[in-house]
């Protein structure tokens, strides 16, 4: 190729420039070596801006072929590791675009017609992050299965529930994993609904304002697959602000940290129950790590960083929220920097999802086709803590309003039989029946049911509660909807 515009560009940027940009300036502004990871999603967007412009005959059908072929090579280049990343040539647009001119001549120089980076950049940020929730939303999907599957094996073991890290009531363990599958459920929803406002196409709307070509945005959504649910075609309205936009960027760096918030939690909660002190479950050796210099520990490094790997998205999130704070319209530079954060937030999550999808569910055996080496639950040491902190004194005083009394007497009488147990070191429901009436005449020998931990369970029988009943159903539900 004998003129390439594009590589003289790369000495200084046209004829009005009188001298190149320095190399600190062009390291400075380049974003090639982050941003070339969207190299298929800007092939994919100019390939659909070439077929509409062929389409509307703003270039030729030989054009339209030219680039096609050349774009093929192009990505058979990349896909094999060959092709050459330029620095000089500033970003993952202009690399591609060189090199198809390169390829195929004037037809390379044609594909700019009507279009800018400004709306191509904004373009392929939101193609490739498209494809990103569809992999997040499959990967939370198999986190909430990898629970619910916890949860069957689990509905009748007991776990002390807590609240202010108090024992409070005893809950079925399933209950309590449930739990997480419901936030999760909540984090598939927000990134559904994000992906519905991502999937909106900029280009178009050129470097602000609209082009004077004839374009058919439309056409361009529809290849793209950028439409709703009944097919219509989602375009940006606005050329100043399809440009410009960054909001999906952010919502989905919100969404990430809601999802890590949840992921952080699950976590401490795995560290407390993998502590001595607790011994409630275990996950496989593989996620752990052992100490240079204690020989005993085995740390639960996986979930620990998985808790301080949240703070770095909600940074993210922080750091996307500035970046547009007080931007003018309409596109400026400052909107590369939206590239590091969100590919970061991307990789965090899906890897911590895996991971976590791994951990809670284990790996495939191929040889038995049965899931190996998830987390093992130790019900006899949840049982066990679940008897120690008088987790069925609810269930007392809801035994006495049953019985008659206003519940807030029942409260106060139960409050003095859990001093008695205290101070003879046995639960309530080791107390004698005879001292049990002490308190109140009305106790008959029927009050052991509920003063056990699976009679506490059962009764908690409304829509939500803990008994396995309920349990059970909402298993049923989480099964239909994640079918
Ligand atoms: N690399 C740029 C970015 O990520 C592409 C758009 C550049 N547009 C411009 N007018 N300099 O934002």
């Amino acid at each position: 190729m004998s003129t390439n515009q594009l590589d003289k560009k790369s000495q200084a940027w046209s004829a009005l420039f009188s001298e190149p940009m320095s190399e600190l300036v062009k390291r400075y502004t380049a974003s090639v070596f982050f941003d070339k990871r969207l190299w298929l999603a800007d092939i994919t967007g100019s390939l659909a801006h070439a077929e509409m412009l062929a389409a509307q005959g703003i270039i030729g059908a030989d054009d339209r072929a030219a680039i096609e072929r050349g774009m093929a090579q192009i990505r058979s280049e990349i896909e094999a590791g060959t092709f050459e990343w330029k620095l000089d040539l500033e970003d993952v647009h202009l690399n591609i675009e060189a090199r198809l001119t390169q390829l195929v001549g004037d037809a390379g120089k044609r594909l700019h017609t009507g279009r800018s980076r400004n709306d191509q950049v904004a373009t392929d940020v939101r193609l490739w992050l498209r494809g990103e929730i569809d992999l997040i939303s499959d990967l939370l999907k198999e986190l909430q299965t990898a629970l619910v599957d916890v949860a069957e094996k689990n509905v009748e073991v007991i776990l002390p529930g807590f609240t202010h890290l108090q024992v409070a009531q005893p809950v079925s363990f399933a209950h309590h994993l449930l739990a997480y599958v419901e936030m999760f459920a909540r984090d598939a929803e927000r990134m559904a609904d994000v992906r519905r406002r991502t999937n909106r196409l900029p280009l178009g709307s050129a470097a602000l304002a609209g082009t004077t070509y004839p374009l058919d945005r439309e056409r361009v959504a529809v290849t793209l697959g950028m439409v709703d649910d009944k097919g219509v075609a989602q375009v940006c309205q606005n050329s100043l602000d399809g440009v410009s936009d960054r909001d999906f960027a952010i919502e989905f760096t919100a969404a990430a940290s809601l999802c890590m918030v949840h992921i952080s939690r699950f976590s401490e909660e795995l560290i407390l129950w993998m502590s001595q002190n607790f011994g409630f479950v275990k996950i496989a050796d593989r996620f752990t790590t052992g100490s240079s210099i204690m020989p005993q520990k085995k740390n639960p490094d996986v979930p620990e960083l998985a808790r301080g790997k949240t703070g770095r998205v909600f940074g993210h999130l922080m750091g996307l929220l500035t970046l547009m704070k007080g931007q003018p319209l309409a596109y400026n530079k400052d909107n590369q920097e939206d590239k590091e954060p969100l590919f970061d937030t991307v990789d965090t999550l899906k890897d911590t999802l895996r991971i976590f999808c791994e951990m809670v569910g284990g790996q495939l055996n191929p040889a038995n086709g049965q899931k190996e080496g998830g987390i093992t639950v130790n019900a006899q040491a949840m049982e066990d803590a679940a008897k120690k902190g008088y987790a069925t004194a609810t269930d007392l005083a809801d035994y006495l309003v049953k019985k008659g009394l206003p519940f807030r007497d029942a409260h106060e009488t139960v409050a003095h039989a859990v001093k008695a147990a205290t101070s003879h070191a046995c639960d309530l429901s080791e107390l004698p029946l005879a001292v049990l009436q002490g308190f109140n005449a009305s106790i008959e020998k029927d009050v052991y049911e509920c003063l056990s931990l699976r009679g506490s369970l059962n009764a908690r029988n409304t829509l939500g509660g803990t008994a396995p009943a309920q349990v059970l159903t909402q298993i049923a539900r989480h099964r239909t909807r994640l079918a």
